[in-house]
């Protein structure tokens, strides 16, 4: 069976990649529209060996179309995710204006595919790309051991902000060889040869909104037990975000146990060699599809404590692969319908 696709932010940095994915992995596509707001329509897209042209994603008519992956910011989403699963198209949206709605799961594959089943309103929601590759790593380890508490602290890529962040830091890179001064649009300070700990607005609480997400989709996502504190910090890379995480657990922590429950955990690569250089980087990650644990070693400050550190790239199983992995477990599951 093959489906009517539309993706929704396909001229982004993550829509691109949700195109380059579904050809990649051959998702069953009947057809495909790529959609984007009224300044992109006519351009031009790669879905495989296909050229799409871009259409206008305020005018178009979901009928007939089996499913969309939105990524057009939350905003969009917000208006015409439902418009689109109110004629039945099942859209996975990769915003964060669905994730916590209680009508709407929030689904990591590997972590809690069953969730899917609970879909309530046609919506899934993708969760923040620095907690899909936590969870993933985390969730062996909850299964064994029993999560009881995350310290984490994030180095994100400044993709994480669209192709305007990526152009940011390349701007601002480049200027500052030949004297420009720093254009600061995108981002709170320069991020060209700094570390900025901002991501998103502030809360009341004193964390900003990124370190919030961290802590209730986790929740949502794998027990609603663990407690969570997150300090999220933007990094002058371009892919791939990293991540410094210190777990504590219920039960006592074997290493040689939790390094077999990783190696053998779908999504997760534990590439970990107590040398130099043994471990896995941004760079080293860019185009794969893996949450890499390298680093794993004993918390000896808690009871039972494990820390590591963990790297994916976040246009992939951080957005685009998570999105296109939930439609693909959705076909398995048989909870997507074709409608023509
Ligand atoms: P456009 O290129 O036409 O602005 P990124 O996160 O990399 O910045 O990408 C955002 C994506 O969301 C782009 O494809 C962008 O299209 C799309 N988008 C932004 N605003 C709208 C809108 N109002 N309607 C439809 N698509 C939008």
């Amino acid at each position: 069976m093959k489906y009517r696709v539309a993706v929704v932010g396909a001229t982004g940095a993550v829509g691109r990649e949700i195109l380059k994915i579904l050809a990649e992995r051959e998702f069953p596509v009947e057809a495909i529209a790529a959609l984007a707001s009224p300044r992109s329509v006519g351009r031009e897209v790669s879905f495989g060996e296909t050229v799409v042209k871009v259409a206008n994603l305020e005018t178009f008519d979901f009928s007939g179309w089996d499913i969309a992956l939105f990524s057009p910011g939350a905003s969009v989403s917000a208006k015409y995710a439902p418009i689109a699963a109110k004629v039945g198209c099942v859209v996975i949206d990769n915003t964060s204006h669905f994730r916590m709605d209680p009508d709407v799961p929030l689904v990591v594959p590997e972590v809690n595919p069953e969730a899917l089943k609970q879909m309530k309103r046609h919506i899934i929601a993708n969760p923040n790309c620095s907690t899909i590759q936590m969870v993933v790593a985390l969730k062996p380890l909850h299964d064994l051991f029993a999560l009881k508490r995350v310290v984490v602290a994030t180095y994100q890529a400044v993709s994480g902000a669209g192709k305007h962040g990526m152009d940011e830091l390349f701007a601002q890179t480049r200027g500052s060889f030949v004297n420009d001064p720093p254009q600061i649009e995108c981002f709170q300070k320069q991020i060209a040869f700094n570390c900025i700990p901002q991501i998103d607005r502030f809360m009341e609480d004193g964390s900003t909104k990124e370190e919030w997400k961290m802590q209730v989709e986790t929740r949502k996502i794998l027990d609603p037990d663990v407690q969570v504190l997150a300090t999220c910090v933007r990094v002058p890379v371009f892919i791939g975000h990293s991540e410094a995480v210190v777990a504590e657990f219920a039960k006592p922590v074997d290493l040689k146990q939790a390094r077999e429950a990783l190696r053998s955990a779908p999504g997760v690569m534990l590439f970990d060699r107590n040398e130099e250089g043994g471990y896995i980087t941004p760079i080293d990650c860019v185009g794969e599809n893996a949450s890499y644990v390298s680093r794993l070693r004993i918390d000896s400050t808690v009871p039972h404590g494990l820390a590591f550190w963990c790297v994916s790239d976040n246009l992939r199983k951080g957005a685009a692969l998570n999105a296109v992995q939930i439609a693909e477990k959705m076909r398995d599951l048989g909870l997507l319908c074709k409608k023509s």
